[in-house]
């Protein structure tokens, strides 16, 4: 019995795509259990450069079946482009690819709705992706939302899908923005669902005769610890559970079945959207550039900031992390100076990330300890022994300041670029 969770401790996009390529190939199982075409996971390997929103990133092992459970929510346009595209670069999805009738599907009144609210929050506003998904979630949890299983039967979807478009038509116009015609979006979506339903299976058999076999599980938690709507920086966070505990609602996995948790850590901190984020760079242009990515799934830049132990901490301990897999290390060569943050304070006192509200985190004072950077190119390097002296510091300084063992360090964005540490 092997059940694995790769989950990101940050604010998402800490390559968690590229860590479960790097294990998938030792699986059975992987599996997506959170969140929806939100996530936007690369995977660099031998067919190219995959941004992948739904499908799990084990999909390139053609030994890995891929599930994708009841508590994701999708766009099923996003994910018939998706399978259309993995299967242009050779990889067959049939009988390899099941998702789950429970999972609830993203309608286009979700993605207005999510817009219209964003543009009347103004400043307020989370900088959500737009993809629907906090208003599918809503829906989900207020007894609003279409299943894939309602599909199968036309009358009932029909009747759920007149009712919502009614419901949401109101809101809208409410909002200043223009409704939706019923007709058009039935037909749209009851085309998706012909495309989709030869992959949509009840997963709880999979799930109980692999356990019970002995099969291994990878489970892929998509977004990261810090965007959790309970224990991350609500409002600025996402529409579900982001822990490694979401993995057992979210597929039907019993937690007792979960045997490992890996954290995926960058090296440094990066967040999209709005919201506190204690160690953004704000006074060096020159390193905060430097640290700066585009977005996987919008486009948008990422935020820059350094290392932040007092948020990876958190995160170790709220999902029980075995390991950490170290990303981006590459990255920091450039620099020659390097600062770690250690704690926070707030009005005078040390407090912990968990102390505070978003409001709070805001005003907070991030302190650092610098450490000399190494200024050599690291990517070609894979063995730990052969990382220079100050990389290895930092790598061990983390390990000591966030209380885990850093089991991978990544040194570039491709399939081979992982150092194995311990
Ligand atoms: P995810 O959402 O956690 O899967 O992360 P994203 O794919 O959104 O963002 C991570 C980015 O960093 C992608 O562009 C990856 O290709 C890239 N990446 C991952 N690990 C490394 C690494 O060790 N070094 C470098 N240079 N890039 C990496
Ligand atoms: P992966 O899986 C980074 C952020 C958005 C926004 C907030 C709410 O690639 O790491 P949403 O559209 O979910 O309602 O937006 O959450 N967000 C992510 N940030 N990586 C992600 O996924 C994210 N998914 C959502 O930027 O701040
Ligand atoms: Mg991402």
């Amino acid at each position: 019995m092997s059940v694995t969770v790769i989950l990101g401790t940050q604010w998402g996009d800490e390559g968690k795509g590229k860590a479960i390529d790097t294990f998938a190939g030792d699986f059975d199982y992987v599996a997506r259990f959170n969140g929806g075409n939100n996530a936007g996971h690369t995977i660099v390997n031998e067919y190219g450069t995959f941004k992948i929103h739904l499908v799990p990133s084990g999909v390139f092992y053609p030994k890995a079946k891929c599930l994708i459970g009841g508590g994701v929510v999708m766009d099923p346009s996003v994910l018939i482009d998706e399978m259309n595209d993995l299967l242009k670069a050779g990889i067959q999805l049939e009988k390899r690819l099941f998702i789950s009738p429970r999972a609830h599907v993203i309608m286009p009144y979700h993605k207005i709705l999510d817009g219209l609210y964003e543009e009347a929050k103004g400043a307020g506003a989370t900088g959500t992706t737009r993809r629907g998904i906090g208003p599918t979630f809503a829906d989900k949890i207020s007894y609003n939302g279409i299943r894939w299983s309602d599909f199968a039967d036309n009358d009932l979807f029909t009747a759920k899908l007149r009712m919502q478009i009614s419901l949401k038509n109101k809101i809208i116009a409410a909002l200043g923005g223009t409704g939706l015609d019923f007709e058009k979006v039935r037909d749209e979506y009851r085309g998706h669902y012909e495309k989709i339903k030869p992959f949509i299976t009840e997963l709880f058999p999979i799930v109980q005769n692999g356990l019970k076999t002995g099969k291994k599980f990878l489970l892929e938690q998509a977004m990261g610890t810090c965007l959790d709507p309970d224990w991350g920086t609500y409002p600025f966070v996402t529409g579900s559970t982001t822990l490694a505990s979401a993995a057992t609602g979210g597929l039907g996995i019993p937690p007792r079945n979960i045997s490992r948790v890996i954290g995926v850590t960058k090296a440094y901190t990066t967040r999209v959207g709005a919201g506190p984020m204690p160690t953004e760079i704000k006074d060096d242009e020159r390193a905060a550039s430097a640290l700066r990515e585009v977005a996987a799934t919008t486009g948008r830049v990422r935020r820059g900031g350094w290392f932040d132990a007092e948020l990876t901490r958190f995160a170790v301990q709220i999902s029980g992390i075995d390991r950490l897999f170290l990303t981006k290390l590459d990255i920091l060569s450039e620099f020659d100076e390097i600062k770690i943050c250690t704690g926070y304070e707030f009005q005078g006192k040390r407090v912990h990330y968990y102390d505070l509200d978003s409001y709070q985190l805001d005003k907070v004072r991030a302190i650092y300890k610098t450490v000399r950077g190494w200024k050599e190119d690291i990517r070609g390097i894979r063995k730990y022994k052969d990382l220079p002296s100050k990389a290895r510091a930092y790598v061990e300084t983390i390990e000591k300041l966030v209380g885990t063992k850093i089991g991978w360090v990544a040194n570039g964005p491709e399939r081979e670029a992982v150092i194995k540490k311990q």
